[in-house]
């Protein structure tokens, strides 16, 4: 296959205009588990990444709020080292920490140490805040959720005032089935307005992910095609070729179906198919694609593959099966790989398939949209050596190749008619330059603007739930487990799931 690139020419308006947003407002952004994982690979350097852009206020502070028995002194300086190995770049330049942005951040950083649960925790902090604009950010295991935020509702620390806000951003996972999803909502709203809450999920935090709705919606040439009419197929892989890493207790009860399918791939899938909102209004959009997920029929069992990687190689080095794995039980029937046919029962999308998978310890690492188109009339190459056309495909490249490519047929030169199929590739990094990102500076900044638009509104969440439940159901009983081999393309099941309806999954490893 030939491939094309995408070029700047004279010809092409040329939109790399430089968009400068506004600095965040003053005030404390609050973290609950802060001396966590988290909190050292993503959210610190994140906020470090917004100082160096000067997108911080000059009245903006950091309390990180846990149990341990450290000072805040100890803390910088765990922040300072993590920060030298993750703050990251995304092209190949090498990113150097600014010693007086690290500074002004890590000045401000302050340390309350106490228990998630005990009243004198809040107590103190809010000794801290007074009545400063604050953002409470849960970092912590999805058990304290509720336990926080009731009592942020007890000691008053969630109450608006004035001009002050208070908002809390709570990350995944949002329950664990649409009953325990649905009742944690109820209990956060019980203290706190829907307005105030703000659901992460990191892969809208992702730009490929946010330029989907850019791509369809600023382009007058896709909208007219995002149909029936004309999309055959669509799929949606989210692919990693890591195994469960130091984390089998909390995998071992969720699974990839948990841990991925009612998240992500509804983002994703929710971003791909949902209608054009009337603005970009957080519940605009956010209404829009609430829509698409209620539309989707209840999953049948013959449309779902749960698989589990077994021994194989990843990057030619053998590796353990998941039942082999550290904290794993060798008996384990937690899946490692989701397929899923879903069809969505409204006008544009009836009838057309939407095939998601997503798993661990696969070919290759590849987060990807691959939009089908039907193939054109066969009828006029009857008399040529061309025996089939190939397929046109739009394939949004969300990681960690970041893009589109269109492929298309064109002539192949010479006297006979011949058809290839070519790729024409925009690629992000070659276009635009990209600054260094954790993936979590747009949601965070985001947040301190106020603009919900990439955070998961409450019946988002349960519309996501609600597409796997029925899978989550059939859980209980002992359900069917396909095995693969690490570092292979998924179960044969997975193949089969495509194979009946006369298609197949693209490719996963080169
Ligand atoms: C997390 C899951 O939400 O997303 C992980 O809990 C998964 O199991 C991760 O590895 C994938 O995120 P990304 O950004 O690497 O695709």
């Amino acid at each position: 296959m030939e491939s094309i690139v995408a070029s700047a020419s004279s010809q092409i308006d040329d939109t790399r205009h430089e968009n400068v947003p506004r600095r965040g407002p003053p005030g404390v952004f609050v973290i609950f588990g802060g001396g966590g994982d988290l909190t050292h690979r993503l959210l610190v350097p994140a906020l470090y990444n917004l100082a160096s852009a000067g997108l911080l206020d000059s009245h903006f502070s950091i309390i990180v709020v846990d149990r341990a028995d450290v000072s805040a002194a100890d803390l910088r300086q765990s922040f300072h080292d993590s920060l030298e190995n993750f703050v990251t770049s995304r092209g190949t330049e090498a990113v150097t920490l600014h010693d007086d942005v690290w500074k002004r951040l890590s000045d401000n950083i302050d340390y309350v140490r106490g228990a998630f649960e005990e009243t004198a925790t809040y107590d103190a902090l809010a000794r801290k805040i007074g009545n400063q604009n604050c953002i409470f950010y849960l970092a912590v295991a999805a058990r304290f959720f509720g336990t926080i935020v009731d009592q942020l509702g007890v000691s008053g620390l969630a109450k608006e005032s004035g001009k002050a806000f208070r908002r809390v951003i709570i990350e995944k996972p949002f329950g664990s089935d649409l009953q325990s999803a649905i009742a944690l909502n109820e209990r956060l709203l019980r203290t706190l307005g829907e307005s105030q809450i703000y659901r992460i999920d990191h892969y809208l935090g992702k730009e490929t992910v946010q330029n989907i709705l850019a791509l369809r919606f600023s382009n007058g040439f896709f909208e007219p095609l995002w149909n029936r009419d004309n999309i055959d197929h669509v799929q949606i892989t989210a692919a990693e070729t890591v195994g469960v890493e130091q984390r089998a207790r909390f995998y071992e009860s969720t699974g990839a179906v948990r841990d991925m399918v009612p998240n992500h791939v509804m983002q994703l899938l929710a971003m791909t198919a949902m209608e054009a909102p009337i603005s970009f209004d957080a519940d605009a959009v956010r209404d829009e694609k609430t829509k698409v997920l209620k539309a989707i029929h209840a999953v049948q069992h013959h449309d779902v593959v749960r698989g589990q990687y077994a021994a194989g190689s990843i990057k030619e080095q053998p590796v353990v099966g998941y039942r082999e794995e550290p904290g794993v039980d060798p008996h384990s029937h937690t899946e490692t790989y989701v397929a899923m046919k879903l069809m969505i029962d409204n006008w544009r999308w009836a009838g057309v398939p939407f095939y998601v998978r997503t798993g661990k310890r696969l070919a290759a690492r590849k987060t990807e949209i691959a939009v089908h188109f039907k193939s054109a009339p066969y009828a006029l190459f009857r008399d040529t050596p061309v025996d089939k056309l190939t397929p046109n495909i739009m394939l949004l490249h969300i990681q960690p190749t970041e893009g589109v490519t269109l492929q298309f047929s064109a002539k192949i030169p010479g006297p006979t008619v011949h058809l290839g199929g070519v790729r024409m590739k925009f690629d992000y990094s070659e276009w635009f330059h990209e600054g260094p990102s954790t993936g979590y500076e747009t949601l965070l900044y985001d947040c301190m603007i106020g603009d919900a638009t990439l955070f998961q509104r409450a019946d988002n969440i349960e519309a996501g739930w609600r597409v796997v439940q029925p899978v989550l159901d059939w859980m209980h009983a002992p359900a069917g487990l396909d095995f693969y081999a690490a570092g292979s393309e998924g179960p044969k099941a997975a193949d089969d799931l495509l194979a009946r309806d006369h298609r197949h999954w693209l490719k996963i490893g080169s």
